[in-house]
């Protein structure tokens, strides 16, 4: 169960599985407990935004979003909630803001990224889901990748113009656990890779 006080909760930065955090606290139990994941798309600089927007369309790429995110909790910026316009169907939306007065019709609304977590938690737990996602954008994901275990990461090989990077993102703190090269007849040319990344123990290894 959760424990219904925000204080009695360690910090979030106690809640990745990396056994060399000492947090003074009793670790939860990293079994039953839904995965800290993070689902991106960057061009080859790590663009992801602009203007409010993506810097793209690429075919296929929504429908890969929508098939490994259906039915888990999924957390995001203000900006990120605003590019979108409306909660996504299917999936309990949090949405971090520091005004107290945001509200949006279907969606859970968080003061920062520790409240958004217990709440993604227990509604991963309540759906029964094995991962909670955090969705973006670049301010959002450089609180939360330190946290983040498992990534998946679209890297689309183009450059594009824009305004908001994923700075926070370093290959060598991750390891390969899947990468799925794309036919170019199934992006409109673009070329695409989906990864799927697991934070590496050994910071500076990485197959990438
Ligand atoms: N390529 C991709 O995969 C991808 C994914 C997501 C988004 N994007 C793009 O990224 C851009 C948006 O990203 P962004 O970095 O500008 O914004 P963002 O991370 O989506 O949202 C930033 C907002 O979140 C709230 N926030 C952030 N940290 C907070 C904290 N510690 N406590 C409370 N509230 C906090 C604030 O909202 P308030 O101002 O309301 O207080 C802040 O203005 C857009 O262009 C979007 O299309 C791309």
């Amino acid at each position: 169960m959760w424990p219904e006080s925000r204080a009695a909760l360690p910090p979030v930065s106690c809640w990745s599985d990396d056994s060399r955090a000492d947090c003074g606290v009793v670790k939860m139990n990293q079994k039953t407990e839904p995965k800290i994941a993070m689902m991106m798309a960057m061009d080859r600089n790590r663009l992801i935004g602009r203007n409010g927007q993506m810097p793209w369309h690429i075919p296929g790429e929504m429908a890969y979003f929508k098939a490994v995110t259906m039915g888990k909790p999924l957390i995001m910026g203000r900006k990120t909630y605003d590019s979108i316009g409306r909660p996504l169907p299917g999936r309990p939306n949090i949405v971090i803001t520091r005004n107290s007065d945001w509200t949006a019709d279907g969606v859970h609304v968080a003061a920062g990224l520790d409240e958004a977590m217990i709440k993604a938690r227990a509604l991963a737990v309540e759906a029964q889901s094995d991962e909670l996602m955090i969705i973006g954008g670049a301010v959002i994901c450089r609180e939360a990748m330190p946290v983040t275990q498992r990534l998946y990461l679209t890297v689309v090989d183009h450059e594009y113009e824009g305004d908001t990077w994923l700075d926070s993102f370093q290959w060598a703190d991750w390891q390969v656990v899947s990468k799925d090269v794309r036919d170019l007849e199934s992006t409109g040319g673009v070329p695409v890779t989906y990864w799927v990344l697991e934070k590496s123990r050994t910071p500076g290894l990485s197959a990438a």
